[in-house]
């Protein structure tokens, strides 16, 4: 080997030393091992009749619950599945301000479907409802056409169910598997009650909020992708970096090759 040779491979050896750290860390490092899921801690038993007893009040909800055994339902899903329950909770005064149409017309069937129209199968945390409201109409318990329709702005959830329209007024529970929120509304199910909805029964939203909730949807949609466009991401600058530091060692090497050729 030429004194020529030897200077070039020490020149190539440099070169692929001082590429920058992260990009020969980047494509030696193996994949980071996914930790092992922590085991399912034991369920906390949440005893509803308790919560809405104590709660509220919700004293005729709670009663329309044990009438229609809807209780027993609502407490196995809470007891026994990983879904867990979100229950709507009218208050007393919903179920007192309720005129026409009312519930004292309803058969036992009837009476059982409006309570399993208050519940949803899962846990739904208040922040759930953010992308919950992009899937209205949701299911309800009582299942088949008994749905709900949510919209979340802001951090407040409006229910719809066409005969009824109202907000979450508070949070009673929320804690995995089980959560229960309280309505001044009780809510009435198109299913039951037809589509004939006399227009007293749902008033349009004031003119004030509607054009206030939708101006921040319209405007982050331009925003968002203005700002993607023109900041390159963190990865696209490494990976440039490094096909950089490759090139000039590839260059070096061919170069040595040619210097010991000659
Ligand atoms: C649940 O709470 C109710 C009301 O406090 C009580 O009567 C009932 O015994 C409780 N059930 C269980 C299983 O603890
Ligand atoms: C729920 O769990 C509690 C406590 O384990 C039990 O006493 C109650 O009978 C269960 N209820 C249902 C409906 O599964
Ligand atoms: C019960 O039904 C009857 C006829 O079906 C109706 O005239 C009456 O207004 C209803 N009562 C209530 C409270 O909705
Ligand atoms: C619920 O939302 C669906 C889809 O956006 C819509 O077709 C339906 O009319 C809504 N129902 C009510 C009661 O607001
Ligand atoms: C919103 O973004 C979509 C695609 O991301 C685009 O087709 C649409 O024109 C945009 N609307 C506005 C108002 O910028």
């Amino acid at each position: 080997m030429g004194k020529g040779t030897v200077f070039c491979l020490v020149v190539a050896l440099a070169l692929l030393l001082l590429l920058p750290h992260n990009a020969l860390a980047q494509t030696a490092a193996p994949p980071a091992p996914t930790p092992a899921p922590a085991p399912a801690p034991a369920p906390v038993y949440v005893n509803l009749t308790d919560l809405l007893s104590v709660a509220g009040p919700f004293h005729t909800f709670l009663g329309y619950l044990q009438s229609t055994n809807v209780i027993a339902t609502f407490q196995n899903q809470a007891n026994n599945s990983r879904d867990g329950i979100t229950i709507f909770a009218p208050s007393d005064d919903a179920f007192s301000s309720l005129t026409s149409p009312s519930l004292s017309n309803l058969t036992q069937d009837q009476l059982r479907s409006v309570c399993l129209f208050h519940a949803l199968p899962k846990y739904y945390s208040l922040a759930d409802f953010k992308s919950l409201s992009q899937s209205s109409p949701v299911a309800t318990y009582a299942g088949g056409q008994y749905t709900l329709n949510f919209t979340y702005t802001f951090g407040l959830v409006r229910i719809s169910s066409g005969w009824t329209n109202t907000k979450i007024t508070s949070s009673v529970h929320a804690t995995d598997p089980v959560a229960i929120y309280e309505l001044d509304r009780v809510l009435l199910p198109e299913a039951i009650y037809g589509t004939n909805i006399p227009p007293a029964a749902a008033p349009a939203p004031s003119p004030n909020t509607t054009p206030a909730a939708d101006a921040p949807a319209t405007k982050s949609n331009s925003t968002i992708s203005s700002t993607t466009g023109s900041k390159p991401s963190a990865a696209a600058t490494l990976t440039v970096a490094s096909s950089r530091g490759i090139s000039i060692a590839l260059i070096a090497a061919v170069l040595c090759t040619f210097v010991a050729l000659v």
